[in-house]
């Protein structure tokens, strides 16, 4: 990316000893936090206006809105009669307060949607550390700087298939902004390992994360959020 100051046009023969020394201390500053907060804060300004993506993994557990099990009422919402996955459901809201481009990560080989098989596998494919195959592909993964990532926290961290999406792509120089939906877990220590997976990429801190029992609180707590973090439409 082409940086905004030409230094060319620094005054440097009209300098001061103090105002040298002022630059080598702010070159010094810089060098030390330019790969954490700056770097972030400016490649989330250059790409407002941008189209950003939203990539995500969910896992409703029915697609019937009536007579849903305690198990299967909490991994959905109903929304205008349409049952979406809780973290669908924050995807798409994120997709339409930012006019971005969406993507859903799914499994080759379709996960059981009982909760007990599900609950299970998930467990397995943790302990193996499983890759699960993905069907389909981001068509032009290129033509984004801001990518949304979103997925439910499974058993204190992220589903194995996201471990084969973040290596299966490469975000370098992109900036991946993390959400999820959980239990009462959070995010866990997902934010972490997305950057462990990502190291050439910004991933920001203050990613959003939502309890299964607050999901009516969803299209007012992604609409300060996107604020927040400078990507409001
Ligand atoms: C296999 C599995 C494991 C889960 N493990 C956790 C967990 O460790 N911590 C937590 O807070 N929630 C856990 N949950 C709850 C989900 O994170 C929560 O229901 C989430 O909103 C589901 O999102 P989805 O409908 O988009 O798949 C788990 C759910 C499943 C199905």
């Amino acid at each position: 990316m082409k940086s905004r100051h030409d230094e060319s046009t620094l005054p440097a023969a009209k300098l001061s000893r103090r105002g040298v020394m002022k630059l080598i201390a702010f070159g010094l500053a810089f060098s030390v936090l330019a790969p954490t907060l700056p770097a972030l804060s400016a490649s989330l300004a250059e790409t407002v206006g941008q189209k950003p993506l939203i990539i995500y993994f969910s896992m409703p557990e029915t697609d019937n809105p009536d007579s849903m099990t305690r198990e299967e009422d909490n991994s959905v919402v109903v929304i205008q009669g349409k049952v979406l996955g809780n973290t669908q459901y924050v995807a798409q809201l994120i997709q339409e307060m930012t006019g971005g481009d969406i993507f859903r990560i799914l499994p080759q080989k379709p996960y059981p949607t009982d909760h007990r098989t599900l609950v299970e596998l998930a467990r397995k494919e943790q302990r193996q550390a499983a890759r699960p195959a993905i069907a389909g592909k981001i068509e032009n993964p290129g033509a984004y700087d801001t990518i949304f990532l979103g997925y439910p926290n499974w058993w204190g961290d992220m589903p194995m298939i996201l471990y084969t999406f973040l290596e299966q792509y490469d975000f370098s120089g992109k900036t991946l902004i993390p959400f999820c939906t959980h239990g009462g877990s959070g995010f866990s220590r997902t934010i972490q390992t997305i950057q462990d997976k990502q190291p050439g990429a910004a991933v920001i801190r203050n990613g959003y994360s939502l309890s299964r029992s607050r999901m009516e609180r969803a299209p007012s707590g992604v609409a300060e959020w996107l604020k927040e973090i400078g990507l409001k439409k």
